[in-house]
């Protein structure tokens, strides 16, 4: 089997094995390649300069929830299914989103930086004050099964919870989960901190531009584990840099490269994409990649397909 599956990156856990090592290729060293029925990506552009190098294509199996740079209306026009591994991160990314909350808001980095640096001369009772997580207000834009779980944690923690989503839920559930729906300019009004959790779609790019962001109260809190694209690069490193709000960023608009001027800021903490970085979470991912592969190969519906 294994020449009919062609993957850009060998996965992480057992389950790839599966798959008879199918060959490792980057897209950018892809050739035409007749027999190849399977291509598994990570979320990498995909559209019709690769579709035609690979005319017996049957699925695009892609390694993550996000398949925003697969060109799905080319893939479906060629009767290539596009699959994507819903389900399997959602606790391991709600955990670094409250991880990167946490950070930001006790200023843990700066402080382990600050000990590094043998800056710590005074005694503990000196120093900046935080805000306490227990009664401030976290908005969370996007409550899909992320941002559920991440409502679940910061409940734990005290949280008053905001949240933004096209169909509020019903009173029932908003009541179980302890969520209140707003709408997105009250919510980033309202919010002593925010955390992102919808898709890149043309319709969420840029949906934290420079107005809605200035709509954050000063010393407001961002974090970002979806996608960069959701918030305007320039308006957001302006803010930063200005010291007006803090960020915890773990998504990038160009990854692997970071704003330049991020870099060296106290009030914003950097991880390099490492929501889903978790054992069973990448393992998960990969059993969910081999199984819609499998089973396109076999003949049978896709797990997890998308669109
Ligand atoms: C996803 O699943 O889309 C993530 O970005 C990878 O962890």
């Amino acid at each position: 089997m294994s020449n009919r599956v062609l993957a850009t990156l060998r996965l992480p856990g057992p389950a790839f094995a599966e798959l008879g090592g199918p060959a490792i290729v980057a897209l950018a060293e892809l050739e035409p390649s007749g027999g190849v029925e399977a291509l598994i990506v990570a979320n990498e552009d995909v559209g019709d300069a690769v579709l035609d190098l690979l005319p017996d294509l049957r699925v695009v199996a892609n390694f993550g929830v996000g398949y925003d740079r697969i060109d799905v209306e080319a893939c479906r026009g060629r009767g290539v299914v596009v699959t994507n591994t819903p389900g399997v991160l959602d606790a391991a990314t709600a955990d670094l989103a409250l991880a990167l909350l946490l950070a930001v808001q006790r200023r843990v980095v700066e402080g382990d930086r600050r000990i590094r640096a043998g800056g710590w001369r005074a005694g503990w009772s000196q120093g900046t004050l935080a805000l306490e997580l227990a009664g401030s207000t976290l908005g969370i834009v996007g409550l899909g099964r992320i941002g559920t779980a991440v409502a679940r944690r910061a409940a734990g923690f005290g949280l008053r919870l905001l949240y933004t989503k096209q169909v509020p839920l019903e009173p029932a559930a908003e009541r179980a989960l302890g969520v209140e729906w707003r709408a997105l300019d009250d919510l980033l009004a309202e919010s002593d901190s925010v955390t992102v959790h919808a898709p890149r779609t043309p319709g969420t790019v840029g949906l934290l531009d420079a107005r809605r962001l200035s709509l954050l109260h000063d010393g407001a809190v961002l974090v970002n584990t979806a996608r960069a694209e959701l918030v305007d690069r320039d308006a957001l490193v302006r803010e930063l840099v200005s010291g007006r709000l803090s960020a915890g960023l773990d998504v990038f608009w160009d990854e692997p490269n970071v704003p330049e001027e991020l870099v060296g800021l106290d009030n914003v903490v950097l991880t390099p994409h490492i929501g889903s970085a978790t054992e069973v979470a990448r393992f998960g991912m990969t059993r969910v990649v081999v199984d819609n592969v499998l089973a396109v190969l076999a003949g049978r519906a896709p797990l997890t397909p998308v669109g």
